[in-house]
C-alpha cells in the first residue's frame, strides 16, 4: 500500500481526490493535512471518518515542524499539494492570506519535504506534485491559441501571482536540489463540494434562494470548464507516470462564456426544480460591476498530457453540469452547512472538534 500526504483535502478538489482514491479501491493511505479555513469542510470527507486509510490532521502547510513530524511518522511515498487560498475575488480584497499560504506556505512545505526526502533510502522514487492553475499564464484574446506548457507566465491577479510564485519555487527546488517534482496547471473545475462563492455553485445556490445571479461586466469572459473528477484522475495519472520536473496542462476543451454557463444552469434548474411562479430562473440574472483586472479568456491545450500519459476528460460539459446541478439539489444540507457556519456544529457532533 502506498502512503500519500495530501494537503488541502477538506476543500473542493482535494476532497474529490480523496473520494476517488478511497472509493476507487486503490491501495492507498491518505494523510490529509488541512488548516480548515472557511473553505475547508470535514463534512466533505464524512464517508472516510472511520476508515483507517484516511488520517485527518488539522494544521498549516506553513508549519514546518508539524509537516516534518507527519513525514517522519507516516513515511509517505508522495506529497500532493492542493492547499491554497483559491478565490480570485477574495485575493483582490485581501491578498495577505494568499501570499502567506500560497507562497510562504509552499516554501515551508518544500523545505520540510526536502529535509525528509534526503533521508529516504530510495529518494528517486519519491514524488512531490504541486497542483496549480491556468491563471498563471494570464489572459487570452479570442484569436489566441489555448495555453500550452511553453506559454510565458503573466499572472494578473494577486491569486494568480501567488500561484505563479509557488510554481516557480517548486521548479527551483527541482533544478537546484533535485527534488522529484511535478506540476499541473488546470482550468476551471466544477462539480460536487464546490464552495458556493465560485460562479457555478453560487448561481445554483442563489437561484434556489430567489437571490440575484450576479454577472460581472458583460458576462462574455470565457473559461474552460473541467469536471472535478476528470481533474482528479489527471492528477493521479501525472503522479503515476509524469516525467520529473515537467508541467502538465489539464483542461476540458470546454470553452464557455460566463453568460452561457449561467443560462445553462437556469435551464437545467427550470426543468428539475421549476420556480413556483412559472418564470425562468434567468429572470434573476443581474449585471454587476466587473471584477478589477478581470482576465477575459482562459483555454487549455491539453494535448501533452493526452499524448504522454493517455489522459483525456471523460465528462462532457453537458453531462457534468447536469450531474452537478442534481448534486446540489440533493445536498441542500451541505450547502446550508457551509454557508451558515453550521458545519462547526457538525464537526463537534461527529469529530468532537
Ligand atoms: P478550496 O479553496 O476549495 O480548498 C482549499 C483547501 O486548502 C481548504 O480545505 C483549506 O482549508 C485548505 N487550506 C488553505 N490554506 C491552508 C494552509 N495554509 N494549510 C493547510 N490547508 C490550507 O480550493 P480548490 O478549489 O479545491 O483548489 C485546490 C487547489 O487547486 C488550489 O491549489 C487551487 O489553486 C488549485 N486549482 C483550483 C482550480 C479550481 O477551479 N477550483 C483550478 C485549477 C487549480
Ligand atoms: O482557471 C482556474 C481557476 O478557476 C482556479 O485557479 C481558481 O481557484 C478558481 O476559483 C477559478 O477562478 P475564476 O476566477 O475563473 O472562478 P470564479 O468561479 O470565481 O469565476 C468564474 C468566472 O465567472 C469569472 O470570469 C468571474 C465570473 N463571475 C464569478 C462570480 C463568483 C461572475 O460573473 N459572477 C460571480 O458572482
Amino acid at each position: 500500500m502506498k502512503t500519500v500526504l495530501v494537503t488541502g483535502c477538506a476543500g473542493f478538489i482535494g476532497s474529490n481526490f480523496v473520494h476517488m482514491l478511497l472509493a476507487g479501491g486503490r491501495e492507498v493511505k491518505v494523510i490529509n493535512l488541512d488548516k480548515l479555513t472557511y473553505a475547508g469542510n470535514l463534512a466533505n470527507l464524512a464517508a472516510w471518518q472511520n476508515d483507517p486509510r484516511h488520517v485527518f490532521v488539522q494544521g498549516d502547510i506553513g508549519d514546518r515542524d508539524l509537516v516534518a513530524r507527519l513525514l517522519q511518522d507516516h513515511q509517505p511515498d508522495a506529497v500532493v499539494n492542493f492547499a491554497a487560498e483559491s478565490h480570485v475575488d477574495r485575493s483582490i480584497h485581501g491578498p495577505g492570506d494568499f501570499i502567506q499560504t500560497n507562497v510562504v506556505g509552499t516554501f515551508n512545505l518544500l523545505e520540510a519535504v526536502r529535509a525528509y526526502w534526503t533521508t529516504l533510502p530510495s529518494p528517486a522514487s519519491f514524488r512531490f506534485l504541486h497542483v496549480s492553475t491556468d491563471e498563471v499564464y494570464g489572459t487570452l484574446s479570442p484569436a489566441d491559441p489555448p495555453f500550452a506548457e511553453t506559454n510565458p507566465y503573466e499572472p494578473n491577479s494577486p491569486y494568480s501571482a501567488s500561484k505563479a510564485a509557488s510554481d516557480h519555487l517548486v521548479r527551483a527546488w527541482h533544478h537546484t536540489y533535485g527534488l522529484p517534482v511535478l506540476t499541473t496547471n488546470c482550468s476551471n473545475n466544477y462539480g460536487p463540494y464546490h464552495f458556493p462563492e465560485k460562479l457555478i455553485p453560487l448561481v445554483i445556490h442563489n437561484a434556489l434562494a430567489g437571490k440575484p445571479l450576479p454577472i460581472y461586466g458583460d458576462g462574455q469572459q470565457v473559461r474552460d470548464w473541467l469536471y472535478v473528477e476528470d481533474h482528479c484522475r489527471a492528477i493521479w495519472r501525472v503522479l503515476e507516470a509524469g516525467r520529473l520536473g515537467e508541467t502538465y496542462n489539464i483542461g476540458g476543451w470546454n470553452e464557455k462564456a460566463n453568460l452561457e454557463v449561467v443560462h445553462t444552469l437556469c435551464a437545467i434548474l427550470d426543468e428539475l426544480q421549476p420556480r413556483a411562479d412559472g418564470q425562468s430562473y434567468a429572470a434573476q440574472i443581474t449585471y454587476v460591476k466587473d471584477r478589477p483586472g478581470h482576465d477575459r479568456r482562459y483555454a487549455i491545450d491539453a494535448r501533452k498530457i493526452e499524448r504522454e500519459l493517455g489522459w483525456k476528460p471523460q465528462e462532457t460539459f453537458e453531462s457534468g453540469i447536469r450531474k452537478t446541478v442534481q448534486w446540489y439539489l440533493d445536498h441542500a444540507d451541505w450547502v446550508e452547512g457551509v454557508t451558515s457556519g453550521n458545519y462547526r456544529n457538525w464537526l463537534a457532533q461527529h469529530y468532537g472538534a
